[in-house]
């Protein structure tokens, strides 16, 4: 069966139970700070499990791309090594949300393995929670007779906290949990070793493939468990295993998801895969084997979150891609001899694979291959210093250990993977200190982790069961009541409170906009938020203090300044993003977008500088259709698919809801849940102020609207003013100015003439100060010239006489300067090199330099070194 038909079949079988089948969430989550990534399919679901939205059915199913790279779940460095684990797979999932419970999971799962599928129930293997009494969880009697109807019981397996009771995160819902594992081994090795004693223990081809959570509890900050209000289930089965179940492989990397792949790059690197089930392979094999295993299963994870619009950077999210992409990059490096970029063309296998399913792999198929290769392109670059770097560490090493601080440095600043490094220092005879490089490690660890560290308390809830609703469409001020807060303490901000309303006026941070700040007002007092954000549906205001009466009557209001000047920053991104696909084309898309009181900032996709003309030309659009007062038209609630059809924009990575927001002016449509101005006017005037790249294919525009255009253009005025009063006010500023460098340039000509002049007329007088020592001609001296004339001078002097060796000091613009020029033959016979008397010398005048063995220049902060240096000079011959 084919992997596509696999998947459809899941999906199929929980329709007919039921479910609605939605899309996989974005790979990338926003809206979340306690994770980075989708790392399971729940994750898009954690606000109907804590209760604080509703779902829009009681059942739905899906497969989520999720990715396991960071945080709790992290299998990222085991990827490649064996053949089930992987950084981005598939999660094919089935939910009830307080709907069924453990006897409609797990009958549900049964039938569709072993009646849909027909995997033969002798190949598989159950587990039930086995309880804690720390937890105070009992054993799961309830799974084990649903399972006892099912399986022989000799299959059902107890299981402990660690592997049956599954967790999200450090906090959040939770439950115990059953899982399923299947057996793949052959007939022979299932006489010798019976599979049940190889349940979750690690064994490649005894594996789990379906885990059915049943959540009860949420985990607090303080460790406890408390009862979630309804009772619901969660599954997650792994679609690459299963499709190495049902078709007759023991390793994912044979199946038709990875297969495809593994040509590609067979056919990139003339290197040979072998498949599982080929034996007693080489140790060159092994190692080809993992890296091409790392490289296809790397690949998909960095497609897939580009796509979803996580660029490869170097903080947070983006950070992760570029290590992952990094890791795959110098597995090919070292294993596979490749030193080009070629993991950019797997990208169009997958393409061809996965976009009818997930179709924002093939619309952004372009942007993803472009980034990827630029992305390869710096490494191998990075790579190719850092074996520079190592040959020099290598080369100052006394003994044969090398320092692991020094091969830190490397890692740390240069991105020099530490494997490499200990392979290239063991063909050359090296040892790594690694104990050294360890401890490197965990003391910048230590550091970071403190940096980082955030504890979050448990809510205090005021208000039991109340849906903080948002107003702030249509009001900036409201009457409100606190219903829950908590306190967070981070080593970046100190202690701080986060305050939930029954409604609220304040818009929270999301789709580029910034939060707003304002005030909650009572009878006695006035508390300022600092912001505003959002988390599992939850809108917070963050505050420095808490009021002293929670339960006070209080006004909520926004700082109206600040968020007008931010609208119209908002309305113009949207115009602005018109004027792009108009201007350069309907390629541009958005892939990041700030929006706040003081400057709007815009990245999008676009192979090219923006010209000067084609600024302008967006400009005038913009500019045009504020002159036009395009009133806004706000539909709070379309259906997406009516949005759509009438021609709204949409985003790629952006989780939409059945109903949208469209906000329109003019031409220009967007689904978008920020706050506009009423009417294009307001925005009076929209400037661009700068263009630039941010990665491969992405441009940044940042551009100003309203006062800040009016403050800008005051201070482009003054300026003006400023060059005009220098240059005497004359009738033309450009001519002025123009005459003012040609005459510059034509003064320069006629000095760099006068001073060669002058270096001739030294030459005599220098010549004369030759003197002999050790059979050098040798001249050391303080010459009045820059440093072109030193050099000149110095040429000069050589070219008639032999064995010379000259410094020269110069001083001008309080910069000192030593040239150095040492005759070819001393260089060859005395071994004298200008490079290092210059470095040497430099320490005279706080300075520093190079060049080659017979010339070479250094330059220094400290005028007064000079003389001595010139005075050491000497001392080399
Ligand atoms: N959330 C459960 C898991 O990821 C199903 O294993």
């Amino acid at each position: 069966m084919k992997s596509q038909d696999i998947r459809k079949q899941f999906l199929d079988f929980f329709q007919s139970k039921g479910h609605l089948i939605v899309p996989s969430a974005p790979i990338v989550l926003k809206d979340d700070p306690t994770l980075m990534f989708n790392n399971s399919g729940m994750a898009q679901f954690k606000e109907f499990f804590l209760g604080n939205a509703t779902p829009k059915s009681s059942r739905i199913a899906d497969t989520q791309k999720c990715l396991r790279v960071s945080g709790k779940h992290n299998d990222l460095e085991d990827v490649g090594f064996d053949t089930y684990h992987h950084t981005m797979f598939e999660m094919l999932g089935n939910w009830s949300f307080g709907d069924y419970f453990k006897k409609e999971a797990i009958n549900w799962a049964w039938e569709l393995l072993t009646e849909v599928y027909e995997i033969p129930k002798e190949n598989l293997y159950v587990s039930v929670f086995e309880g804690n009494e720390a937890e105070n969880v009992p054993f799961d009697q309830e799974a084990w007779d649903i399972w006892k109807e099912l399986i022989d019981e000799d299959r059902i397996i107890l299981g402990n906290k660690k592997d049956n009771f599954w967790e999200m995160g450090d906090q959040g819902p939770c439950g115990p949990c059953s899982e399923i594992h299947v057996d793949l081994r052959t007939d022979a090795e299932k006489a010798t070793v019976s599979g049940k004693s190889l349940v979750n223990a690690d064994h490649p081809q005894v594996v789990e493939i379906w885990n059915n959570v049943f959540m009860e509890f949420n985990r607090k900050a303080d460790g406890s468990l408390e009862k979630l209000p309804a009772k619901h289930v969660d599954t997650g089965m792994g679609f690459e295993r299963l499709c190495m179940a049902l078709q007759g492989k023991t390793s994912n990397y044979d199946t038709d998801v990875f297969t495809p792949l593994i040509e590609k790059v067979e056919e990139i690197t003339g290197l040979k895969y072998t498949s599982n089930e080929v034996r007693d392979i080489s140790e060159t094999q092994n190692k080809t084997n993992i890296a091409i295993r790392v490289i296809v299963d790397h690949v998909r994870a960095v497609a897939f979150a580009i796509a979803d619009g996580q660029l490869p950077s170097n903080t947070g999210a983006g950070y992760v891609i570029r290590r992952i992409l990094r890791r795959a990059i110098r597995y090919g490096f070292t294993f596979l001899d490749t030193k080009e970029p070629f993991i950019y063309k797997l990208v169009a296998v997958l393409a061809n694979q996965m976009g009818e399913f997930f179709p924002e792999i093939k619309s952004q198929q372009n942007l993803v291959t472009n980034v990827i290769r630029e992305e390869e392109a710096s490494f191998l670059r990075t790579l190719d210093q850092g074996l520079q770097l190592l040959d020099k560490v290598i080369s100052d090493t006394k003994g044969k250990q090398v320092d692991g601080a020094k091969a830190f440095e490397l890692y740390d600043t240069f991105g020099f993977p530490i494997d490499l490094t200990a392979l290239i220092l063991r063909e050359r005879g090296f040892d790594l200190d690694e104990a050294g490089f360890e401890n490197a490690m965990q003391v910048q660890k230590t550091r970071s982790r403190a940096a980082s560290e955030v504890s979050t308390d448990d809510w205090k809830i005021l208000v039991e069961g109340n849906t903080e609703t948002f107003v702030g469409y249509d009001q900036t001020e409201n009457d409100v009541r606190i219903t829950r807060v908590r306190k967070i303490d981070s080593k970046k901000e100190g202690i701080l409170y986060q305050v939930v309303l029954d409604n609220t006026p304040f818009y929270p941070e999301g789709g580029g906009q910034v939060g707003d700040k304002g005030v909650l007002v009572s009878a006695n007092e006035i508390i300022e938020i600092l912001d505003t954000k959002k988390e599992n549906n939850l809108i917070l205001h963050i505050t420095k203090t808490l009021p002293e009466n929670l339960e006070a009557a209080f006004s909520a209001k926004v700082n109206t300044d600040l968020r007008t000047s931010t609208a119209k920053n908002h309305s113009a991104t949207h115009l602005m993003h018109l004027a792009l696909r108009t201007v350069l084309g309907t390629h541009v898309e958005q892939k990041g977008s700030l929006v706040n009181p003081n400057y709007l900032r815009f990245d999008f996709s676009h192979f090219s500088k923006v010209t000067d003309e084609e600024i302008k030309q967006v400009e005038d659009f913009v500019n045009q259709r504020i002159q036009q007062q395009l009133p806004l038209i706000e539909r709070r609630s379309i259906p997406i698919q009516q949005a759509l059809e009438e021609g709204a924009m949409a985003l790629f990575g952006e989780k939409y809801g059945d109903s949208v927001r469209a906000i329109k002016f003019g031409e220009s449509m967007e689904l978008c849940g920020g706050i506009h101005v009423e009417n294009t006017s307001n925005i009076w005037y929209f400037k661009i102020i700068s263009e630039g790249a941010v990665a491969a294919g992405i441009r940044r525009i940042e551009a100003i609207t309203g006062d800040a255009v009016k403050d800008y253009f005051a201070k482009q005025e003054n300026t003006l003013a400023e060059i005009k009063e220098t240059l005497k006010n004359p009738q033309d500023t450009t001519k002025a100015v123009v005459s003012l460098q040609d005459e510059n340039a034509k003064l320069k000509k006629q000095v760099e003439q006068l001073l060669k002049d002058k270096a001739k007329g030294m030459k005599s007088e220098l010549s004369a100060q030759i003197i002999e020592v050790n059979g050098i001609k040798f001249l050391s001296a303080q010459v009045d010239l820059d440093a072109n004339g030193a050099k000149d001078l110095a040429y000069e002097l050589g070219q008639n006489q032999t064995n010379l060796f000259i410094v020269f000091g110069t001083i001008s613009d309080e910069k000192s300067m030593l040239t150095c020029y040492i005759s070819k033959e001393l260089v060859a016979e005395k071994n004298l090199n200008a490079g290092q008397v210059v470095r040497e010398l430099g320490k005279y005048i706080q300075g520093g330099g190079g060049g080659q063995a017979f010339f070479a220049t250094a330059g220094g902060k400290n005028v007064d070194g000079m003389k001595e240096a010139l005075e050491n000079a000497i001392k080399f011959i």
